[in-house]
């Protein structure tokens, strides 16, 4: 067994070329600037990519998660990346960097963040998903297909050591509260929560005993930190991330993909207050257009060795997710259809604490008792 690395995928909408739709290279490039400067000091490597209107930053370094260092980092790339965006009067520029004052950690100001410390494997492959116009409980669906549902992956059936299954963290964004729950047993109590993915998402994925990796160490981790810190107050949706580990007791590389064939429904798209599919894209269409979208996911692969990011490999780039694309397309356009009216409007219940009080507000003395 190799060293321990930390992977930290951070990621910050600090402002859109033509609105919302996509990142313009001026702040890649001063992200990688900013990132480069520190590379075989901070950092061991770091690769920079946009999932449309979102800056994501991908960095290995041996300074564990949550370390301030790095998070200080990520927050000096992201404003200065927005300084760029406000030059360019680019739409929404720091959109995401929601307060001024950087204290050691960007939890709670803004940006999503989904780190893992590993004992880096003698080959470690690991696939970075980032997501547009969306929220976190977005990967609910996936992770669950990937780690619990042998319809999707082969190896919980057949590979020996898979074959006792995974533990799934799962976080309660409302009440800020976690529970760990056991696949396959108790696959159905999982199942309950999340199904509701505005309410709990997945947040990590851990081994089992049984397996080649150590059971305290994820094999998956997403972004939900800033829902969890402004739950209860409704500011848009997060855009998340997500980094998950493959191969050799966990799923295939083909096996992890395979759970985004599928373009479920995800809430957010236009206004982060519409029901459409999840497509997946290489990074060429990580562009969201229709009605702002629809909601976009990318993969970018890579092996991990010596710290070192080898890739990207860009995972959707590949004719055999042409059919998910095509259903994604015929999807959105049937929802599209509904117009204003739920379920393609996000419910009642989400748009409470946004664009309802304000019309409720104007008709209140309209308003008559029935009878
Ligand atoms: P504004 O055009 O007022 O910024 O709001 C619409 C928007 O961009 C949210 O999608
Ligand atoms: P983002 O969350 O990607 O900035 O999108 C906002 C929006 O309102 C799109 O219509
Ligand atoms: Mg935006
Ligand atoms: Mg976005």
């Amino acid at each position: 067994m190799g060293e321990r690395v930390t992977i930290s995928v951070i990621k910050a909408d600090v402002g859109g070329l033509v609105g919302h739709h996509v990142v313009h290279p001026a702040l890649e490039e001063t992200a990688e600037g900013v990132l480069e400067e520190v590379v075989d000091e901070l950092i061991y490597d770091y690769f920079v990519t946009h999932v449309g209107d979102d800056l994501v930053l991908i960095m290995t370094h041996g300074k564990g998660e949550d370390n301030s260092e790095i998070h200080g980092l990520a927050w000096k790339a992201f404003q200065k990346a927005a300084k760029v965006a406000k030059e360019l009067g680019l739409y929404g520029a720091g959109q995401d960097l929601l307060s001024e004052a950087f204290s050691g950690n960007v939890k709670g100001l803004g940006p999503g963040v989904a780190e893992m410390s590993i004992t880096e494997r003698p080959s470690e492959p690991v696939i970075v998903f980032a997501a547009d116009k969306t929220e976190a409980g977005a990967w609910n669906l996936p992770l669950f297909k990937m780690f619990a549902d042998p319809f999707n992956t082969a190896g919980l059936i057949i590979d020996p050591s898979m074959h006792q299954g995974f533990r799934f963290e799962v976080w309660d964004l409302v009440e800020h509260k976690k529970v760990e729950l056991s696949c396959p047993e108790e696959m159905y109590d999982l199942l309950a929560l999340i199904g509701s993915p505005g309410r709990f998402a997945i947040k990590r994925v851990y081994p089992k005993q049984g397996s080649p990796i150590d059971p305290n160490e994820p094999v998956a981790v997403a972004s939900t930190e800033r829902l969890y810190e402004i739950a209860g107050r409704y500011v848009g949706k997060d855009d998340p991330v997500l980094v998950v580990r493959a191969q050799h007791g966990l799923p295939a590389v083909g096996e992890v993909l395979e759970a985004f064939a599928f373009p479920h429904l995800v809430a957010g798209w236009m206004r982060g207050s519409h029901w459409g599919p999840l497509m997946p894209v290489p990074l060429e269409y990580a562009a969201p257009t229709r009605f702002d979208g629809p909601p976009r996911v990318i993969g970018l692969g890579f092996q991990i060795k010596d710290g070192r990011l080898i890739g990207p490999e860009d995972m959707f780039a590949d004719p055999a997710f042409d059919y998910a694309r095509e259903m994604a397309n015929k999807v959105a356009d049937y929802m599209r259809r509904h117009g204003p009216f739920e379920p393609h409007r996000v419910s009642y219940h989400d748009l409470e604490y946004t664009s309802m009080p304000a019309v409720l507000e104007k008709l209140k003395d309209r308003f008559r008792p029935l009878e």
